[in-house]
């Protein structure tokens, strides 16, 4: 018996920041990211009317469709198809699937792995099944691959785990201990960054110029282990001076921009400890490592350098 729209179920997930190593993850270097519990995305599923199918609504998204006559690019749509599949759910079950994020789209804050993992979580739950993390970050996998290309998972790992996360690509996560809690300032250039895009420019790069790339990424592998044994040790002034350095290195592989290196400048002329570019870059956001007291500083400065939204997480 159909009771239309009476049994509902959500599902949430976070935003990420990657601290250290983006790109040369890709190659197999290590890297760091961290949940961002200050934006989120959210999905909701409900039974729909009978004979609907699943419809999706994502307003935040433009977009409101049946799973039935989605592209097959639809990664919103592949994530609903390949969890339900997971689940062992008969095919086209009666239900709308409404999703909410404000994690800002397309600017490294993972807003495309925030978005499916809250979808699988809604349906997981809504079926009354358990997935684990794992079981959750491989589904999200697979939908990044259609916002991406050539994902080094990193992305859905953080986020389906919610925990800082030590990554090397295709091996088992690394948890570690966050010492002393730090703070970062998370600055949006408002310059929309698509991460299949850049990521497909570096390879090309890459590709032409092997040796160079090597090295830098294998510089930018060293800073990420680096930075791991810092936060370990609670050593903030070192954390900061390795953001530093590995935001050099990604200037020199070509995905910095004049508005983010503008941005990396106020926050240290404003007191930060250090400040990197984030994600894919070329746009996106810029994150700074603050105290206390240069926190409100580092704020104003960066805000005075162009900064569309500042957002403060804590690390702990
Ligand atoms: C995207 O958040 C981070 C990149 O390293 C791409 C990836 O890891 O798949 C740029």
């Amino acid at each position: 018996m159909h009771e239309t729209g009476q049994k509902i179920a959500t599902g949430t997930a976070p935003g990420k920041v990657i601290l250290f190593g983006e790109h040369a993850v890709v190659y197999g270097r290590p890297a760091i990211a961290v949940p961002v519990a200050e934006v989120q995305a959210r999905a909701e599923v409900r039974l729909g009317e009978p004979g609907q199918g699943v419809i999706l609504d994502a307003r935040d998204l433009g977009m409101r469709v049946r799973l039935s006559e989605a592209a097959p690019d639809d990664a919103l749509a592949v994530i609903v198809s390949k969890t339900l599949a997971h689940l062992e759910i008969p095919p086209q079950p009666d239900l709308t699937i409404t999703v909410e994020s404000t994690v800002p789209i397309a600017r490294g804050l993972g807003s495309g792995a925030a978005v499916s993992t809250a979808v699988v979580r809604s349906l997981a739950r809504y079926f009354a099944r358990h997935l684990t993390a794992r079981g959750v970050s491989d589904l999200v996998y697979e939908a990044e691959k259609l916002y991406h290309g050539n994902p080094s998972g990193i992305d859905n790992t953080v986020i389906a785990f919610g925990k800082p996360v030590y990554f090397i690509r295709g091996r088992a996560l690394e948890i570690f201990w966050v010492r002393a809690p730090f703070t970062l300032a998370i600055a949006d250039t408002g310059i929309v960054s698509q991460t299949k895009d850049v990521v497909a420019d570096v390879r090309r790069a890459y590709e032409e110029n092997l040796g160079k790339y090597e090295y830098l990424f294998d510089q930018i592998g060293e800073i990420a282990a680096l930075g791991r044994a810092a936060i370990e040790t609670g050593n903030l002034t070192e954390l900061g001076g390795l953001m530093n350095r590995n935001h050099a290195l990604l200037q020199a592989v070509g995905v910095s921009c004049p508005e983010l290196d503008r941005m990396a400048q106020a926050a240290m002329e404003g007191g930060a400890l250090g400040a990197k570019l984030s994600g894919a870059g070329r746009g996106g956001n810029l994150v700074s490592l603050v105290t206390p007291e240069s926190r409100g500083r580092v704020e104003m400065f960066l805000r005075m350098a162009g900064a569309k939204r500042v957002i403060i997480t804590e690390v702990s």
